[in-house]
């Protein structure tokens, strides 16, 4: 169906709107590699957390920037899950990115423009021989602004929650309500949209999925389609 060229998809969207599972089932089907990039910026986060580089609530960034180089992330794939785990300095760091707790605060994280640049140069450095799906929020736009096909991944505000708050239940956290989600959802996704620095954008040649009413095999095909129409 593909030609043997390996290329780049970007995929770039809302929390929660399934942009990382579309991610996933393009990177199998391709037989590409898979990059979560929102994994790092979370992989940051949590040695900030754990270094006590926030404390109520405030992020003390000259404090994190002086520490910026200890700060070592890499993927492994994980045979049980069949996907890559992020290690934060050799330590398998999978899971605990996922807390509210991280979650709470990354985006304040992400806003820093010396973040930023270290992780986007290491994407743009696994990325550089193509054969990846990448999903984030500057994929299209900042760390592949050329690559072959971008998608822009968006659902409604209720549906994002739930999917995220149904998510969260199976990982065993009952501590935090549908409600408490969908605030810290809508909150990042104004935090994330209104930054200065590569604030979250549809790049003008992304094709736009609403994954609001689509199951996920609809997804997979057309984003499937979208790419066979691009490459031909
Ligand atoms: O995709 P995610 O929810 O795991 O991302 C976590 C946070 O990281 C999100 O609030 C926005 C930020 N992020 C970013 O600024 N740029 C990216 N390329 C990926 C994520």
């Amino acid at each position: 169906m593909f030609s043997t060229k390996k290329i780049t998809i970007a995929i770039d969207g809302y929390s929660s709107c399934g942009k990382s599972t579309l991610a996933k089932a393009l990177a199998q089907q391709l037989g590409y590699v898979f990059i979560d990039s929102g994994a790092m910026y979370r992989g940051v986060t949590l040695f900030a957390i754990q270094e006590g580089i926030i404390q109520q609530g405030e992020v003390n960034e000259q404090k994190l920037l002086a520490k910026l180089n200890e700060i070592s992330l890499g993927f492994k794939f994980n045979p049980v899950s069949q996907h890559s785990d992020l290690y934060l300095n050799n330590m398998n760091v999978e899971h605990i990115i996922r807390q509210p707790e991280v979650a709470s605060y990354v985006s304040k994280i992400a806003a820093i423009s010396q973040v930023r640049a270290k992780l986007v140069h290491e994407q743009q450095v696994m990325g550089k021989s193509g054969g990846i799906v990448m999903d984030g929020r500057d994929i299209g736009t900042v760390v592949f602004p050329n690559a072959e096909v971008k998608f822009f991944v968006t659902a409604l505000p209720e549906i994002r929650a739930e999917r995220r708050f149904k998510e969260l239940r199976e990982k065993g956290n009952n501590t935090i309500s549908l409600e408490e989600v969908k605030s810290n959802l809508i909150l990042r996704d104004e935090l994330d949209s209104t930054r200065t620095e590569s604030p979250l954008v549809k790049a003008e040649d992304a094709f736009l999925i609403d994954t609001s009413t689509l199951s996920r095999e609809e997804q997979l095909h057309l984003a499937l389609q979208e790419i066979e129409k691009r490459l031909f």
